[in-house]
C-alpha cells in the first residue's frame, strides 16, 4: 500500500522535531541556569571582598580584625550556611573555620577561584580569593552549602520542561492542523471522483486547490472532456441508429404478425414464426436503446422535472397493461394510494412498464401481480410485487446492469428493462431495492422517491 502524503508530511515535520526539542530544552535549560549560577558566584566573591578588607598588615605583621557584629552584618544569606577561612601566606589560620583548608592552593593576588568541594561529608561551593599581604598573598576561602543552587537547578528543570513541552504540544498540533488544512482540498477532490457515476463526466471543481495540484486537475478535466465527447457521439450514434432501426423493425413486426394470421402453407409457419419473434425482439430492443439514450444525464432532464402523483402513473398503467394481463392470463391488480413527486411522467411511465413487464414475463402464466403507490413521512413509495421465481440474492445487483439477464429469466428480452429502470430512477435520485416479499417467494421491487408535498400534480401522458 503506498504511504500517505499526510503520513509523509507528518514523518518530515514532527520527526525532526522530536530532534530539535531536547536540544532546545538543553539550550534553554542552561541559558536559564548558567547567569543565575554566576551572579550566586559573584555575590560569593563580593562576601570574600568584603572580609578581605579586614586583614591588615603593619609593618610586616599580618593581623585580621573583624568583630562579631561586623561578621553577622556580613552573613546575610537566609538559604545556605557560609564559612569563611583567612590563611597567612605560610599557611597559617589567621580567622575562620580550620576546615575549609582542605588542600594547599597557589592563588595569585586578585584572584577569585571557584571550585566545587566536599567539606565535611557536604557538596560546597567555595571561592579562593588571593589577597595582597607583603611579598606572598594571603587566602580568603568562603565556601557555602549548594540549597540555592539546588533550588535554581530545580526550577529551571521544571521551567524548562514545562516551556518546551508546550512549545512542542503547540508546534505539533499547528503542524498536524495544517497538513489537514492543505490537505482538505485534495479530499474534496477524491471525494467528488469517489462518488461520480460512471456517465459523470463533468470537469472537476476545484476552487481551493494548490498550485501543485492544479495541473493535475486541468490534466484530469481535459481527459473528462475527451471522453464526454467520445461518450456523447457513441451516443448520439446509438441514439440515430435506434432511432432509425425503430420504424422498420416495427413495419417488420406488423407485417410479419399479418402474414401469420394470413393462409399460408404449413411449411412456412415455422418461418414465419421465428420472423415474427426476431422482428418483435429487434423492434424492442431498438426502442429499448432509444429509451436509454433519452435517459441521457447530459440532457438535464431534471430541467423538465415537474409534481407527479404516482397513484395517476399507477391509474395509466391499469389502463395500459389490463388487457396485456388479461390475454397473458396474469391476476395484475393495483392498490393505488397518492403519492407526490418531483419528476418527468413519461420516464415514470416507462419506469412502471419495465417492471409490469418484467413482473409478467418472468413470474408468468397464473402469476399474481401488484402494483402498490403510498406516500410515508419523506418518500413516496412505487412498489410491483409478483409471486414468480424472484431473483437470486447474488443476482440481484447485476440485474441492474444492461445486458445482463438471469439464470431463469423467460422470454425474448435483451436485459436492458431494469438498467432502463435504474437510471430513471437514478434521474429522479430515489433509491431501488429487489427483495422477497414478506411472506411469499417472489420478487418486490421498490422506488422509493423523495417526497413532495405540492399536490398540484401533472396528469401523465396517455
Ligand atoms: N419479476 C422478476 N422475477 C424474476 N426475475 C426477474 C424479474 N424481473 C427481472 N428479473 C431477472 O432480471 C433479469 C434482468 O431483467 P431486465 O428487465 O433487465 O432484462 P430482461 O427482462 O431479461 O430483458 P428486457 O427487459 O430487455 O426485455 C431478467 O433477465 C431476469 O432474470
Ligand atoms: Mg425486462
Amino acid at each position: 500500500m503506498p504511504l500517505s502524503l499526510k503520513r509523509q508530511l507528518l514523518i518530515w515535520l514532527l520527526v525532526p522535531l522530536l530532534v530539535i526539542m531536547p536540544i532546545a530544552a538543553v539550550v534553554q535549560y542552561r541559558l536559564t541556569f548558567i547567569p543565575a549560577k554566576l551572579e550566586l558566584d559573584h555575590q560569593l566573591g563580593d562576601f570574600a571582598i568584603a572580609i578581605a578588607s579586614f586583614l591588615k598588615v603593619d609593618s610586616g605583621k599580618i593581623r585580621f580584625e573583624m568583630s562579631p557584629e561586623t561578621e553577622h552584618l556580613l552573613r546575610t544569606d537566609q538559604t545556605d550556611t557560609e564559612f569563611f577561612l583567612v590563611l597567612a601566606p605560610n599557611g597559617k589560620v589567621l580567622a575562620g573555620d580550620a576546615k575549609l583548608n582542605t588542600s594547599e592552593e597557589d592563588i595569585a593576588v586578585g584572584e577569585l577561584r571557584y571550585i566545587d568541594k566536599r567539606i565535611d561529608g557536604r557538596k560546597m561551593r567555595m571561592l579562593i580569593y588571593g589577597v595582597t599581604c607583603g611579598p606572598n598573598p594571603c587566602q580568603v576561602r568562603i565556601a557555602e552549602t549548594l540549597l540555592k543552587r539546588d533550588k535554581l537547578h530545580y526550577q529551571a528543570l521544571i521551567a524548562t520542561l514545562v516551556l518546551i513541552l508546550l512549545l512542542g504540544l503547540s508546534t505539533a498540533g499547528v503542524m498536524l492542523f495544517a497538513v489537514r488544512h492543505a490537505l482538505r482540498p485534495l479530499q474534496a477532490l477524491r471525494g467528488q471522483l469517489a462518488d461520480r457515476s460512471l456517465d459523470d463526466l463533468r470537469p472537476l471543481d476545484a476552487p481551493n486547490i494548490t498550485s501543485e495540484v492544479q495541473p493535475l486537475v486541468t490534466t484530469l478535466n481535459q481527459l473528462f472532456g475527451r471522453l464526454n465527447a467520445a461518450s456523447e457521439a457513441q451516443k448520439a450514434f446509438i441514439a440515430d441508429a435506434a432511432h432509425q432501426l425503430r420504424t422498420p423493425l416495427t413495419a417488420l413486426q406488423t407485417e410479419s404478425e399479418l402474414a401469420l394470421m394470413e393462409p399460408h402453407p404449413e411449411s412456412m409457419h415455422a418461418t414465419l414464426e421465428r420472423l415474427h419473434y426476431s422482428a418483435s425482439r429487434s423492434a424492442k430492443l431498438a426502442n429499448q436503446l432509444l429509451t436509454i439514450a433519452r435517459t441521457d444525464p447530459s440532457l438535464q432532464i431534471a430541467a423538465d422535472f415537474a409534481p407527479v402523483n404516482l397513484k395517476d402513473i399507477g391509474a395509466w398503467a391499469a389502463n395500459e397493461w389490463s388487457h396485456h394481463a388479461v390475454v397473458a392470463g396474469i391476476d395484475l391488480g393495483f392498490e393505488l394510494a397518492s403519492a407526490i413527486l418531483s419528476g418527468q411522467a413519461a420516464l415514470l411511465q416507462e419506469l412502471l412498464s419495465n417492471l409490469i413487464h418484467n413482473a409478467m414475463e418472468h413470474a408468468g402464466k397464473g402469476a399474481k401481480v401488484t402494483v402498490r403507490t403510498y406516500g410515508l413521512a419523506d418518500n413516496s413509495i412505487l412498489e410491483v410485487e409478483d409471486d414468480g421465481p424472484g431473483i437470486d440474492e447474488e443476482e440481484r445487483q447485476k440485474v441492474l446492469q444492461r445486458f445482463f439477464r438471469g439464470r431463469h429469466a423467460k422470454g425474448n428480452g435483451s436485459g436492458l428493462g431494469l438498467a432502463i429502470v435504474n437510471e430513471i430512477a437514478r434521474i429522479h435520485s430515489a433509491k431501488i431495492s429487489l427483495s422477497s416479499p414478506e411472506h411469499d417467494d417472489g420478487l418486490l421491487v421498490r422506488i422509493s422517491f423523495k417526497r413532495q408535498e405540492n399536490g398540484n400534480s401533472f396528469k401523465p401522458h396517455s
